[in-house]
Formats: C-alpha cells, structure tokens, sequence
C-alpha cells in the first residue's frame, strides 16, 4: 500500500531497546522521515551496545537521546519535554527486559521514564527470541500492556537470529510505518462531511490599510488536519494565514467576514459537524474609504459596525450541524465561554486563555471543552466538561476531534431515540 506523505508533521518518538533488531530501527527513521515525520530517537543503554547514537543521530538529524540523570543531555530538552514534544512514542525494538520494566511502570532511564510521563500513545513492537516471547512473564506483561492501551504491534513469526523458527521477530520497518501512520487515522468520522474555518479576517479601512488579529489558523488547519485524518470530507474556509492547508481537504481562501460568512452557507447545508476555529473581525469599517486615508489631522475616527455572526447563523439554522465554537478569551475564561455556548445554542465550545505562550500565533494551546450532553436544546442545560493540557496544537486537535466525536454521536443517538419515544407514544 502506497502512504501519501501519511506522517507529515507528525512527532514521533522512537525509542530503541537492545536487542538484534535494532538494526532495523535504523531503516525505519528513514522510512518515517520520508513520510514527513519529525523523528527524535531515545535509545536504552542495552540499545547503544547494537547500534550507535550516531548512526541514529544522522538518520534523525537530530542529537539522539540516552541518559535520564545526565546535565547534558538534559539542559537540551528534558524528560518531560521529550514526553510533551511527541505525538506518538514508538518503541521498536521492545525488548522482554523493556516490555516487563514498562508493564511495572519502572521510571529507571529516560526511555522509561519517558513512557509514564507522556500524554502521547504509547506503541511498542516486541523483538525477542521464541522462548523469550512465550514465556508466561512475558506473556503477563504484554497483557497488563494492553490492559493499559499501550498498542503492541507483532511480533511477527519465523526464522531468528538465534537460528530458532516461531513467534518474536520483529515487523518489518514497512509495516511499522503502516501501523504507526494506522494510529492517526482512527477512522471516528468516517462518512461525515465538515466545515472548518480558521485564521483571521481583514476588514479593509482604505485600499492599503486593513482591521484584523493575530490568529495564525494553526489550531483550526490542525483541526482540519485531525478530521481528515479520522476520515471525514472537509471544507476548510480560511482567512489569509501564512501556512499551507492540510492534504485533501477543499480549501476555500476569504479576507472578510463578510466573505467568510457566504462560503460557510453555501457550504453547511449538507454538513454534519460545523468548527469555527477562524477569529472573525467583530467590526468593520461602516464606510470603506476609497482612497488612502491622508495623515493631515491629529485624530481620525473610524466608526466600526458588527460584522454577521457566523457562529450563531450557523447554529440557528432550522438543520443546523453539530455546532463547535472556540472562544479566545484574556480573562473570565470559563464564564465568558459558557456564556457563549449558551447564548449562541452551540453544542460545544473550546476555551482558550490567550497570552502567556498560548492562544494566538504560537505552537502551543490549552483547552477547557464545554459541551450540552446529549440532546438537551433549552432551560438548564447539563454541560460535560474536559480539560486538554498545554501540549502542540496538532496533538489537541487530535484530542479535540475524538470529544467531538463522541458528542457528535452520543447527541445524534439521543435524538434518534426521542423520536423512537415520539413515535411509539403516536401509535
Ligand atoms: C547478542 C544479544 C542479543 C539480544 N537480543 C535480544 C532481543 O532480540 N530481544 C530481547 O528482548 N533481548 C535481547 N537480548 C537481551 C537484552 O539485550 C537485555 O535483556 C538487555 O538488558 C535489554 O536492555 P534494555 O531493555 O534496557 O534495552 C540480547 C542480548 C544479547 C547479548
């Protein structure tokens, strides 16, 4: 099967154990890269006696990591950064000794340690002679793993390097790659269509001058990013940003609000789930000047008038889609943003406190999700909440993807099933 630059902007983390397949780890950085990952490499000490950091380090690009408790290596990213920084930590070769350290949750080098700090999945492919494998301790930790959600990928079975024939050998570079690039394609929102906006708007004042904001559209292409890759059509509406739009979506480039509400309606009607992750002008210029506005007086009034508010058309549609807001906020988070899922009839509304190395133009966000549980449309609304952690906007449209999701169906069973009431109550 052909990957089309599956992993492109992908974090992955491999960590390398010792045993004879590490050899092959060595291909498969290549093999990661070449699909558009970013790969940094974290090898046990057992690892660096098969195959060099260095022959890791030129592969990667980048310095590879192996002690836990050293100054050096440390004062370049940390643990903890290591585990924030990756969206995926694949582990291949996992040797018996790894597998049974993780299955206790040892914290005793910086592969391990790595494993309990991280957000990220955690995928290991086991390596290990025949016996090694079957061994009912080996056996009892895959178990506990998997128990755990930690994903194992093979072992396959056939000849050994130990001259022995069965179950250990480890999957061949390709199919790791298949089975890592699988993660990310979870499949939620297969069948479905949705309509994402993203980045600023610019409302003009004269020719050359403009009103906007510091939305880069990094959260909602990363959103749109996500959706693809659990399955769905997008439409990604975007206001002028500086960075490319994902794979396969249709994307549709606007400047004003005024623009980015004609697309979204011409877009929505047949849309399952709407995200409003664009940064709308809330005012523009009344009156546009048509000619470049003159510096001769010392004070200039422009008198500003609201722009439409896509969100709350969206949602007040007759058959409106499951309705997801964002709401940049610099203070009063919480109430300001239940406020406005209340106010616009959302579904779901993701918080985001703006400044501080978060929000607007920046690689990191942290969300707070608020949504209606179910089908409830008025009065005293029930809301779920969950709290996403600082980590890379790419990982929390990842997570942010799956909640809507879960909402997206739990709503859609709920309706289904007050009109099964209805219907029954009829008869
Ligand atoms: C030549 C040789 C090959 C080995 N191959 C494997 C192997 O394929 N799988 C495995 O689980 N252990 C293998 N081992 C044993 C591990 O290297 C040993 O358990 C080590 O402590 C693993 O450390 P680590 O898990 O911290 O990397 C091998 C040992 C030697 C000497």
């Amino acid at each position: 099967m052909m990957l089309m630059k599956n992993l492109s902007n992908k974090r992955i983390l491999l960590g390398v154990t010792g045993g004879i397949a590490a050899y092959k780890s060595a291909e498969l950085v290549r093999r990661l890269r070449d699909q558009g990952a970013e790969v940094r490499v974290v090898m046990t000490r057992g690892a660096c006696e098969f195959i060099t950091p260095l022959t890791m380090q030129a592969l990667s690009g980048r310095a590879v990591h192996t002690e836990l408790l050293d100054h050096a290596s440390e004062s370049g990213m940390g643990h903890i950064e290591l585990a924030r920084w990756s969206d995926i930590v694949l582990v291949a070769p996992a040797s018996a000794n790894f597998i049974a350290r993780l299955a206790h949750g040892l914290a005793d080098d910086l592969l391990s340690t790595l494993c309990l700090a991280t957000t990220a999945p955690v995928v290991i492919a086991p390596a290990m002679n025949q016996q090694m494998w079957t061994n009912s301790a080996t056996q009892e930790n895959i178990e506990t793993l998997g128990r755990r959600s930690i994903k194992i990928i093979g072992p396959a079975e056939g000849a050994q390097a130990c001259g022995e024939i069965g179950p250990g050998r480890m999957l061949e570079p390709e199919q790791l790659l298949q089975e890592t690039a699988q993660i990310f394609s979870t499949g939620l929102l297969t069948d479905l269509k949705l309509t994402v906006t993203a980045g600023p708007t610019r409302e003009a004042i004269d020719p050359v001058r403009y009103i906007t904001n510091h939305s880069s559209g990094r959260m909602g292409y990363a959103v749109a990013r996500a959706a693809v890759e659990a399955g769905a059509s997008v439409t990604l509406i975007s206001g002028p940003v500086a960075i490319d739009p994902p794979h396969r979506v249709r994307h549709i480039s606007v400047d004003t609000a005024d623009q980015m509400r004609d697309a979204v309606m011409l877009d929505i009607a047949d849309s399952d789930i709407f995200i409003a992750a664009a940064a709308v002008a809330d005012y523009r210029c009344a009156d546009v000047a048509e000619q470049k506005i003159k510096k001769n007086s010392d004070d200039l009034n422009l008198v500003l008038q609201k722009t439409p508010d896509i969100l709350a058309e969206v949602a007040r549609l007759s058959r409106a889609p499951f309705t997801v807001g964002f709401a940049a906020e610099t203070e009063n988070l919480l109430v300001n943003a239940q406020l406005k899922l209340k106010n616009k009839n959302l579904d779901m509304i993701a918080a985001n406190l703006v400044g501080e190395g978060l929000g607007f133009n920046v690689d990191e966000n942290a969300l707070q999700i608020f949504w209606v549980v179910g089908n409830q449309t008025q009065g005293n609304q029930i809301l779920g909440n969950q709290t996403l952690e600082k980590a890379p906007k790419e990982r929390l449209a990842r997570q942010l993807i799956q909640i809507i999701a879960n909402c997206y169906y739990e709503k859609k069973s709920a309706q289904e099933n007050t009109i099964q009431e209805n219907t029954t109550q009829v008869h």
